[in-house]
């Protein structure tokens, strides 16, 4: 018998399993294809903190935290693991293409004490491959990236190094209360835990369903591509309104991304890439003669509210959900595991309260879906 159980092998399944097990509590992770390659896979890996918030709020407060802790769990997986993350803390600049987006970012520069506006002609001299267009942007030299599928893998060979178990073409189909611990049905196995925690992504919903509550998750398809960046050499990462820039360390520059709801298809579409070619051409037009090198899709696991569900089921004990952070999870999977290991030891003791609970769900607010019957 298992302390725990986590359904899914994406990032957040084996953050929580590496989380877990390295505190003795023996756990093990079952995945239905090969892990990490669902949304895991499909991510530019940015650590986005002040592209992905407005103000310091408490949800900023925990992607902070998240990407703080990726400076010593790099080095502490490199040494565990071999792996190397990807950690790079060039920065990122949040660009406008317009005077009404302009504004905008000027507001957020008054609430972050630690970004910085910079006019065009100063961008300019920075990257001198951006077009006129560009009439300035946001710089945010503390906001790097990640290599999300070596995360995943490090996470996952350090939950195993610490005695934690994995099943890998797995299918869990069903999961049944029995006195005080759960049957997890796999294909031919029935597999016995003390606790449960779904971390399904984008396939989550159906256990908020089982466990009786609605489904919130709204699955949010995103289209990538990628060229060589040889020429361009560009550091920061490029954030605008209708795509972004991200350079990887082995030269790779991923464009993205689109953004569909209720969208699970895995096609990628032509109309996608080309407006993702269309938007990254009129700012960067150097682009236009870099080789291309893929494209791809993912799904993103998106929430009614917008914001992750990460906590105890509000009715069912030793049911947990770790889902649901749409855009952000690459930047808050480490938070993510800490916080799951400390409510797990510690009971449901949720510092972020109903900010990120499973229990919000339940009180009807303005945003939350209503069934249409
Ligand atoms: P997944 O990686 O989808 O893993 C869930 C796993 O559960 C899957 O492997 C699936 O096979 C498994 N599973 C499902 N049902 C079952 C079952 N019944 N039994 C067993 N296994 C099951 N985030 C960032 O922070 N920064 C970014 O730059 C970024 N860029 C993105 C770009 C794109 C195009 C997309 C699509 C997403 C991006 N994201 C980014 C978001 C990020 O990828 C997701 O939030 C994150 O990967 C979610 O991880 P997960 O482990 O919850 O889901
Ligand atoms: N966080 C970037 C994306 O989801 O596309």
């Amino acid at each position: 018998m298992f302390d725990a159980v986590i359904v899914g092998g994406g990032i957040i399944g084996h953050s929580i399993s590496y989380h877990l097990n390295k505190s003795g509590i023996h756990s093990a992770v079952i995945e239905k294809g090969q892990s990490g390659k669902k949304a895991t896979r499909a991510a530019a890996g940015m650590l986005g903190v002040h592209t992905e918030n407005e103000a310091p709020d408490l949800f900023h407060h925990f992607c902070l935290m998240s990407r703080n802790i990726y400076t010593s769990l790099s080095e502490e997986l490199l040494e565990l693991t071999g792996i190397d993350i990807g950690l790079s803390s060039f920065g990122m600049y949040q660009g406008a293409l317009t005077a009404q987006q302009k504004e905008k970012l000027l507001v957020k520069e008054a609430s972050f004490s630690n970004l910085k506006w910079l006019e065009g002609e100063q961008l300019k001299s920075r990257i001198p491959w951006l077009t006129e267009s560009v009439i300035g942007a946001l710089y945010m030299g503390e906001d790097g990236h990640v290599e999300p599928s070596h995360v995943c893998e490090a996470f996952k060979r350090g939950a195993l190094l610490h005695g934690g178990e994995l099943f890998e073409d797995s299918t869990v189909l069903d999961i049944e209360q029995s006195k005080d611990s759960f049957n997890i049905q796999i294909e031919n196995e029935i597999l016995k835990a003390g606790k449960v925690i779904i971390a399904s992504g984008s396939e989550s919903g159906r256990w908020f369903e089982k466990t009786g509550m609605q489904n919130p998750i709204v699955p949010t398809k995103g289209e990538c591509f990628s060229v060589d960046d040889g020429r361009i050499g560009l550091k920061e990462t490029l954030f605008f309104e209708n795509f972004y820039a991200v350079p990887k360390r082995d030269g790779r520059l991923i464009i993205g991304a689109t953004s569909k709801s209720f969208d699970s298809s895995a096609a990628v579409t032509a109309g996608g890439i080309s407006s993702l070619m269309n938007n990254v051409f009129a700012v960067l037009p150097e682009l236009t003669e870099a080789p291309l090198l893929d494209y791809w899709s993912g799904i993103r696991p998106g929430t009614v509210d917008g914001r992750p569900i990460i906590g105890e089921h509000p009715y069912l004990s030793g049911i947990y959900f770790a889902t649901g952070h749409y855009r952000n999870g690459i930047l808050l999977a480490p938070a993510t595991g800490q916080l799951m290991r400390d409510i797990i030891k510690e009971g449901n003791n949720n510092v972020y309260g109903d900010l990120l609970s499973p229990g919000r769900l339940l009180r009807k607010g303005e945003n939350m879906y209503e069934p249409s019957s």
